[in-house]
């Protein structure tokens, strides 16, 4: 029988795949033909989770926690989320308005489906993270990038959104500390942000999936300014729980019930070993291990960061947080894709193009993330030393 190219939807022909993906499949490739490779565009922790919290999934697991939870989590969880803000940033959240999820993909989706309607607008920091966009255009939204650099530390600033800010527009997401950038927004600028978008009677959506993964800084949540304001967080990054898939929301009291209902049908809950897990991660003895990490982190963007500008990447404001480093490689090249790849196959290093994360200067960005080692940072280093050199 003759066979017919797939009927897709534009949807899911408009959602493109991320380059580095491409390229990870290439490293993947040229490491099983016996190559080493120094791994810099993965964007997830390399430490394993931490003991406490896979104990706590095994315990879940031979309890037979393997039902569903309500679709907004379950009950401990919540709270335990509730009393993390407390003590972490002494904010006071009511419980009700927690929404676990899964992973921070599933806070964005919820909120983005939520508030969005057909043709309304988004407005994103360019560079940042893609998936942002595919969810708004999921639900038949738009987005509108706004081109941001060093001068506003690659954040949407209110004056950006005070400028951007259409008929269209619904809302503004920015993420602190962000991808790729690692940059961060201030209490104060987030909170021009908030002022900007209740002026124009629209939501700020705040992505603090970075948080605890700052250095020589705290970050403050968007929650200490308003209950009015969508935070997201997830178990991902500082807890470590990539694999685990799960996050959650802080969402306005008036809004619950409707994001109750999209997570039932959306989801109909997180995963439940998962959720039962991530109750360990609050605990004391988890926290020394987070913050140990945390150290590593930091040690590894100290060594990194100087060591990209000594062999001639521009890395014009130093990041305060996630694990990247967002370098202008325009001294090389004008084709950060050609680039990554030509590094990849002649240096055997594995980093993501900036045209992963927008359009403004990506072709002469590059992002790293030290996620790896610093015996493997060393090694990257010098073999795109080398590789500048030949
Ligand atoms: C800024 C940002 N938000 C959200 C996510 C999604 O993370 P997860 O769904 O694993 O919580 C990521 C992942 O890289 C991210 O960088």
């Amino acid at each position: 029988m003759e066979r017919h190219a797939p009927r897709l939807a534009k949807r899911a022909t408009d959602i493109q795949p991320f380059h580095v993906m491409a390229l990870l499949a290439r490293a993947r490739a040229l490491e099983a033909s016996g190559r080493s490779i120094v791994h810099m565009e993965i964007g997830e922790p390399d430490f394993e989770t931490a003991e406490p919290i896979i104990a706590a999934g095994r315990a879940a697991l031979a309890a037979g926690h393997t039902h569903y939870t309500p679709a907004v989590g379950l009950s401990q969880l919540r709270e335990a989320i509730a009393d993390y803000y407390h003590r972490r940033y002494g904010v006071n959240i009511d419980v009700d308005r927690v929404i676990v999820t899964p992973g921070a993909s599933g806070a964005l989706l919820l909120a983005v489906a939520a508030l969005v309607d057909r043709g309304q607008e988004v407005l994103m920091a360019d560079p940042g993270y893609p998936c942002n966009r595919n969810f708004v255009r999921l639900v038949e939204g738009r987005t509108r990038l706004v081109a941001t650099d060093a001068a506003s530390n690659y954040q949407l600033y209110a004056e950006h959104a005070a400028d951007h800010w259409g008929d269209a527009t619904v809302a503004a997401l920015v993420a602190s500390p962000a991808n790729p950038t690692g940059s961060m927004l201030s209490h104060v600028q987030l909170g021009a942000l908030y002022e900007l978008a209740v002026q124009r009677r629209g939501t700020l959506i705040v992505d603090e999936i970075y948080h605890g993964l700052t250095y020589g800084i705290e970050a403050d949540t968007a929650l200490s300014i308003s209950d009015d304001i969508f935070v997201i967080n997830s178990f991902s990054k500082y807890f470590g729980m990539t694999g685990w898939r799960l996050g959650w929301m802080v969402a306005p009291r008036d809004y619950v019930p409707a994001l109750d209902r999209l997570a039932q049908n959306l989801f109909l809950a997180a995963p439940t070993p998962a959720q039962w897990a991530a109750l360990a991660a609050f605990a004391p003895e988890t926290t020394a291990i987070l913050e140990s990490r945390r150290e590593a982190f930091r040690e590894r963007r100290d060594f990194l960061l100087p060591a990209l500008r000594d062999i001639g990447f521009a890395i014009p404001v130093t990041p305060q947080g996630a694990f990247y480093l967002y370098a202008d490689c325009s001294r090389f090249t004008d084709d950060s894709f050609g680039f990554s790849r030509e590094l990849l196959e002649r240096a055997g290093v594995a980093i993501t193009p900036g045209i992963d994360f927008g359009q403004y200067r990506a072709e002469r960005h590059v992002r790293f993330a030290y996620t790896t080692s610093l015996e493997q940072l060393r090694d990257g280093v010098e073999r795109i030393r080398q590789f500048l050199l030949a």
